[in-house]
C-alpha cells in the first residue's frame, strides 16, 4: 500500500503528517511511502531525512495526490486537491466534517473515503490516535508562553531591596485538554491560577493541579455527552458573564479555551469586561477558530481594545511543529496501523474506532451526525 504526505498548504501551518522516524517504521512494515519534496520543512525536516527513512521524494504534486492508496495530512486538502485523488483511495487528516459541508461533497464526489481525525472516539484504546489531545496539549503550554511574552510583568512573587512584585493572577476558562496542560505551565512559572469550566468533574482536575476553582453553577440547558458540553442557553451565558465578572477583570491574564464541538464557541468575555480589565492586561482567545471566547478578538491577530492585548493566533500547535508533527505522526500512523495493513485497509465496519472516525466510504457519506444533518 501506497501511504502519501504531502506538503501542508493550509497558510502559517508548520506541521507535517507524518516524520522520518514514523516513516522508517512503516516501511519496515512494508508500505510505501511517498512524501513531497519540502513536506517537512517547516518542522525541521529535510528531504533528505524522508529519503534516508526510506521515503520516496516526489515534487510532482498531482503525481503524489494521483499515486495515493492512502493520503496522509494534518488539515483536509482543497477539493481541487482531493480531485487528483484517485477513486477509492483514502484520506486521513482533521476534518471538522459537520462544518465542512462542502470537504464532505468533495470526498462523495471523487468516490474516496476518507477518515476524520477530530472524530476518533476519546476511548482509552484510542488514546495513543488521539490527535485533538495532542495537539491541545501543546497549545495549552504555548498559550501561557505567548501571555508571558505579551505581559509587561513577570509571573512569580519575587522579594527585591527595591521591593516585593506580587505574583501575576491568570483566569483560565476551560479546563479540557489544553486549559488543563495551561494551569500546569502557569503554575510552574509561578502565577496564581483560577479557573471555570461548567463541567462539574473539572473542579478535583483544577485543585490537583493547584488551581483556585471558580464555581458556575450549572443548569438545565447544559447539555454534555461523552465529556463534551453539547449546549448552552444564552441565559446561562449571561448568569455565567455576570459571575465570572470579577474574576476577569482583575487578572493580569485571561486564557480562553471553551469549545463546543460543532457549534461556535460561548462568548465568556464580553467588551464591558475588556473595557474594565487592568491596562496592559492579556487575553489569549485560543477559541477563535470557532468565533471566540471573547467579543473583542480578532482571528490569527493580535489586537489592542481598550489598552488590553488580545491574542487570537488560531494555531497554536503550528508554534511547536517539532514537537507537535512528532505528536501528530505517531498519532495518524497508529490510527493507519489499526485500520490497515501492508496489504489494504480492514473495514470493520462496526468497529467502534472505524464507525466513530469514518466520515464517507468509497464516496458515500457514512457519519451519524452527517445523515442527520441530511435527513430533513
Ligand atoms: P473542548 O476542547 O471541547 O472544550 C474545552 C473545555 O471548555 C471543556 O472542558 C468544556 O467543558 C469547556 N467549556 C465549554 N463551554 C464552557 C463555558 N461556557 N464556560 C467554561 N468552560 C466551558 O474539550 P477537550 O479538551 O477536547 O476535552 C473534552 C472532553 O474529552 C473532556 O471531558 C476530557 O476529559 C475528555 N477526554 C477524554 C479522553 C479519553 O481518552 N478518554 C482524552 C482527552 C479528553
Amino acid at each position: 500500500m501506497k501511504i502519501a504526505v504531502p506538503k501542508e498548504t493550509k497558510e502559517r501551518e508548520n506541521r507535517v503528517a507524518l516524520t522520518p522516524d514514523v516513516v522508517q517504521a512503516l516501511v519496515k512494515a512494508g508500505f510505501e511511502c511517498i512524501v513531497e519534496s519540502g513536506a517537512g520543512d517547516h518542522s525541521y525536516l529535510a528531504d533528505s531525512k524522508y529519503a534516508a527513512a526510506g521515503a520516496q521524494i516526489i515534487s510532482d504534486k498531482q503525481k503524489l495526490y494521483s499515486d495515493a492508496d492512502v493520503l496522509l495530512r494534518v488539515n483536509a486538502p482543497s477539493s481541487s486537491e482531493i480531485a487528483m485523488m484517485k477513486k477509492d483511495a483514502v484520506l486521513i487528516s482533521f476534518m471538522w466534517a459537520a462544518t465542512n459541508p462542502d470537504l464532505v461533497a468533495a470526498c462523495e464526489k471523487q468516490g474516496i473515503s476518507a477518515f476524520s481525525m477530530d472524530a476518533i472516539p476519546r476511548i482509552s484504546r484510542a488514546q495513543k490516535m488521539d490527535a485533538l489531545s495532542s495537539q491541545s496539549n501543546l497549545a495549552g503550554y504555548k498559550t501561557v508562553l505567548l501571555a508571558a511574552n505579551a505581559l509587561g510583568k513577570i509571573f512569580p512573587l519575587m522579594m527585591t531591596a527595591a521591593g516585593t512584585i506580587k505574583p501575576c493572577k491568570v483566569v483560565i476558562m476551560g479546563a479540557g485538554v489544553a486549559g488543563l496542560q495551561a494551569i500546569a505551565t502557569a503554575k510552574r512559572l509561578g502565577a496564581i491560577v483560577e479557573v471555570s469550566d461548567i463541567r462539574p468533574e473539572t473542579k478535583e482536575q483544577v485543585e490537583s493541579l493547584g488551581g483556585k476553582y471558580i464555581e458556575v453553577k450549572g443548569d438545565d440547558s447544559i447539555k454534555t455527552e461523552g465529556g463534551y458540553v453539547k449546549g448552552l442557553s444564552e441565559e446561562f451565558l449571561k448568569k455565567q458573564q455576570e459571575l465570572i465578572y470579577k474574576h476577569i477583570t482583575d487578572a493580569d491574564i485571561v486564557i480562553t479555551t471553551a469549545l463546543i464541538p460543532g457549534k461556535k464557541a460561548p462568548v465568556l468575555v464580553t467588551e464591558e469586561m475588556v473595557k474594565n480589565m487592568k491596562a496592559g492586561s492579556v487575553i489569549v482567545d485560543m477559541a477563535t477558530e470557532q468565533g471566540g471566547n471573547c467579543a473583542l478578538s480578532e482571528k490569527d491577530k493580535t489586537v489592542i481594545k481598550h489598552d488590553v492585548i488580545i491574542i487570537g493566533e488560531s494555531n497554536l500547535p503550528s508554534l511547536l511543529p517539532l514537537n507537535a508533527s512528532e505528536l501528530y505522526a505517531k498519532n495518524i500512523s497508529t490510527f493507519l496501523l489499526h485500520l490497515a495493513t501492508k496489504d489494504g485497509f480492514k473495514w470493520e465496519m462496526d468497529e467502534e474506532i472505524t464507525k466513530g472516525s469514518l466520515i464517507t466510504y468509497r464516496g458515500q457519506i457514512m457519519h451519524p451526525s452527517l445523515m442527520k444533518a441530511v435527513t430533513p
